[in-house]
């Protein structure tokens, strides 16, 4: 059982890592953000409140996208663990997500985070908005704000954890077959330690 938050600002390859991860390790994907464009593709009450953010590359409410991952959760009460992809992106967010794991008898094990440059963000975002019908990856502005968003309110998020000793960092640039390796080195790690505590707990 590994529940991993997989972290890094827009663009940075956390969606396309969590595709090839919940293979390896059988793990269930939780993409807020997807999550949030499903709700808008269907014009729901919640798709309609999200886009009010979405559109502009601001946060939805905490209380709001808690509560849809809330539910996200309890609709896989048999899996071996989660990716969290895009949450928790406040810190109200990770203590939400600590509490719920808590009632569940889990915790987050690890957060790697993808670093990637700004720059190399907006080309990738841009390249990816030619084919995502994303409105938010069209505008650069936008995607400028989504940037500032990520520095001013969810980094502070990797340093709730890594208080914890809980955080990493990888190097989200080159291929995805490199990029992949540096996350299963360190869920690797991470999980041979966490049965041996296990193991001990038992004993
Ligand atoms: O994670 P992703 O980049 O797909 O999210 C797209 C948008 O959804 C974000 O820019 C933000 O407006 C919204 N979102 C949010 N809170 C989250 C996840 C996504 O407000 N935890
Ligand atoms: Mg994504």
């Amino acid at each position: 059982m590994i529940n991993l938050i997989l972290f890094g600002p827009p663009g940075s390859g956390k969606g396309t890592q969590a595709a090839y991860l919940v293979e390896k390790y059988n793990l269930v994907h939780i993409s807020t953000g997807d999550l949030f464009r499903y709700e808008m593709g269907n014009d729901t009450p919640l798709g309609q409140q999200a886009k009010a953010y979405i559109s502009k590359g601001e946060l939805v409410p905490d209380e709001v996208t808690i509560g849809m991952l809330h539910n996200k959760v309890l609709a896989h009460p048999d899996a071996g663990g989660f990716i969290f992809d895009g949450f928790p992106r406040t810190i109200l967010q990770a203590e939400a997500l600590d509490r719920l794991l808590e009632e569940e008898g889990s915790v987050v094990h690890v957060l790697i985070a993808l670093n990637v440059d700004d720059e190399e963000i907006v080309k990738r975002i841009k390249l990816r908005g030619a084919t995502s019908g994303r409105a938010d990856d069209l505008d650069e502005n936008i995607i400028r704000n989504r940037i500032e968003v990520y520095k001013n309110e969810t980094t502070p998020v990797y340093d709730y954890y890594d208080q914890q000793g809980k955080s990493h960092m990888v190097d989200g640039i080159g291929s995805i077959d490199d990029i992949f390796n540096r996350l299963c080195a360190i869920i690797d790690t991470v999980g041979d330690n966490a049965m041996l505590t296990a193991q001990e707990e038992k004993k």
